[in-house]
């Protein structure tokens, strides 16, 4: 029988280990009572940030292969995507439910009196097929339909940068207030987009290449 580190990468390890830690540790701020005077609030905001960051991870991972050839990030992009998915509906739920009280006509008038709250909303409901469909199964059923359906990530993830940036308080303009951090992420998302243009993408390559010719020419320089 192989032993848990030949059947588990590292990678893969600290992948899962970073997905779940933020479920561990709001336990474990529950359950100790160590939780901030608005408990809702902060549930909202951390499971929140953590599904951004797993979406932001996932979205690198293509981008992070091409630079580096490291193709075990394709691997895992699934697993972060689903991962982000899991902790975009706790944040739903948090919202409806705690937040809420699952008060529809509240929920509704909300929706329609926060634009942040209605991309958030949206950026949601788009999440929604791309996790269902995000097994072999579907990729082989939906051909290319399957990948129109994950190029959506591209939209979704500017709307849920948005939705991050737009609940902060802060002068977007001025950098002043909350809006560094949502700004960061905006930032990564738009490298990471800007990645993903074919030209650029070979561009790339073909820098990977020449640094990588350059590395063995150098190792092979001794020898001689
Ligand atoms: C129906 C959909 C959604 C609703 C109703 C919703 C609701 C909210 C609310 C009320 C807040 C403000 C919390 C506060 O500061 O008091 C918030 C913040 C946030 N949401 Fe959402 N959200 C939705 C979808 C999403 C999705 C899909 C993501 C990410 C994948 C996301 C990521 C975030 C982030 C990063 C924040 C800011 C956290 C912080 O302040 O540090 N939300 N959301």
């Amino acid at each position: 029988m192989k032993s848990f580190f030949q059947r588990y990468t590292p990678l893969q390890i600290a992948m899962h280990v970073y997905a779940w830690s933020a479920l561990i540790h709001i336990t474990f701020r529950l359950l100790t009572g160590n939780i901030s005077p608005n408990p809702i609030q902060e549930l909202e905001q951390r499971t929140g940030r953590h599904a951004v960051t797993l979406l932001v991870l996932s979205l690198a991972c293509t981008p992070l292969n091409n630079l580096f050839g490291w193709r075990e990030l394709i691997k895992r992009r699934r697993a972060l995507g689903l991962y982000a998915f899991m902790y975009a509906t706790i944040h739903v739920i948090i919202f409806l439910d705690l937040d809420y009280g699952l008060a529809w006509s509240l929920i509704v008038q909300t929706i329609l009196e926060k634009p942040y709250i209605l991309v958030g909303m949206i950026s949601f409901l788009m999440l929604i097929p791309l996790a269902f469909t995000s097994f072999g199964i579907w990729k082989a059923r939906l051909k290319k339909n399957w990948k129109r359906i994950h190029q959506t990530i591209y939209l979704i993830a500017p709307l849920v940068i948005l939705h991050y940036a737009w609940g902060k308080k802060g002068d977007f303009f001025r950098l002043q207030g909350e809006i560094i951090r949502p700004l960061i992420y905006g930032l990564v998302v738009l490298v990471l987009l800007i990645f993903r243009i074919p030209q650029v993408r070979r561009a790339l390559a073909s820098f990977r290449d020449r640094i990588l010719l350059l590395l063995s020419r150098r190792r092979i320089q001794p020898e001689l």
